[in-house]
């Protein structure tokens, strides 16, 4: 499959703002632990506007992402999203919160392993991306780099959705070879973090379980 096809379904179909339970799993996530003005979404896919209405107070929202198709998506064709953005908005009155926050949104091409110069942000979140690398080396750089993002007293949101049966296969690193689980504690304390909250969840939509997903990993880290 083309790469623009691949990243146009995933955005049309990730969140779909009906009845999953992980769609409020993540609104509610975001909404509670991604305060502050300036806020950083890394790996954040072909869907950062859609995921940027459930910050509570941003002004100013940076998203990174590796692949171009992602970013061009959302620079070019974003207006496929129209009624999942619609719907999302509905949601997010309903179950999660009135107030809207309506961010200045910059898309950057770039390599969460990398040190990136973006400045310093009040909270970040990786929403399956850091479980998108292939190793323990990597995955510490990108928490290593996540923390060098933060101000002090800054909040990591962690979510990565765990394949502990048989490896889900995707495409163009939309999941990697890394064990998540095992990672978060370690990686998170030699960056320097101190966890406030780790948990999973196996309560996972109908078509996540369908591509092998077994459960969900989550933590709420602090600078
Ligand atoms: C499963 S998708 C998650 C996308 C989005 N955050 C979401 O919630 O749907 C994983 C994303 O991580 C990105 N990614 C993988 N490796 C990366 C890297 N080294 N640097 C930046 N982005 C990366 C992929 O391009 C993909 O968009």
């Amino acid at each position: 499959m083309m790469a623009k096809t691949f990243v146009r379904d995933y955005a049309l179909t990730c969140y779909t703002f009906d009845s999953e339970p992980e769609d409020y799993l993540i609104a509610r996530l975001i909404h509670k632990h991604m305060r502050g003005s300036r806020v950083l979404d890394l790996g954040c896919g072909p869907v950062a506007p859609l995921l940027a209405l459930f910050y509570p107070d941003a002004r100013e929202a940076v998203a990174v992402d590796s692949l171009k198709e992602n970013i061009d998506f959302m620079k070019n064709d974003f207006r496929f999203m129209d009624g999942i953005m619609k719907r999302a908005l509905s949601y997010k009155h309903r179950y999660i919160s009135k107030k809207d926050s309506s961010p200045r949104l910059s898309l950057i091409r770039g390599d969460v392993t990398k040190k990136l110069a973006i400045g310093r942000f009040d909270s970040a979140m990786q929403i399956g991306c850091f479980g998108a690398l292939d190793t323990q080396e990597q995955f510490q750089r990108a928490v290593n780099n996540a923390y060098s993002y933060l101000k002090p007293g800054g909040i990591l949101l962690m979510v990565n959705w765990l394949d502990e049966i048989s490896k889900v296969k995707r495409p163009l690193q939309f999941n990697g070879k890394v064990n998540s689980l095992e990672l978060y504690v370690p990686c998170l304390r030699q960056a320097g973090f101190r966890i406030r909250k780790m948990h999973t969840t196996s309560k996972l939509g109908g078509e996540t379980k369908r591509m092998g997903y077994t459960r969900i990993v989550w933590a709420v880290a602090k600078k």
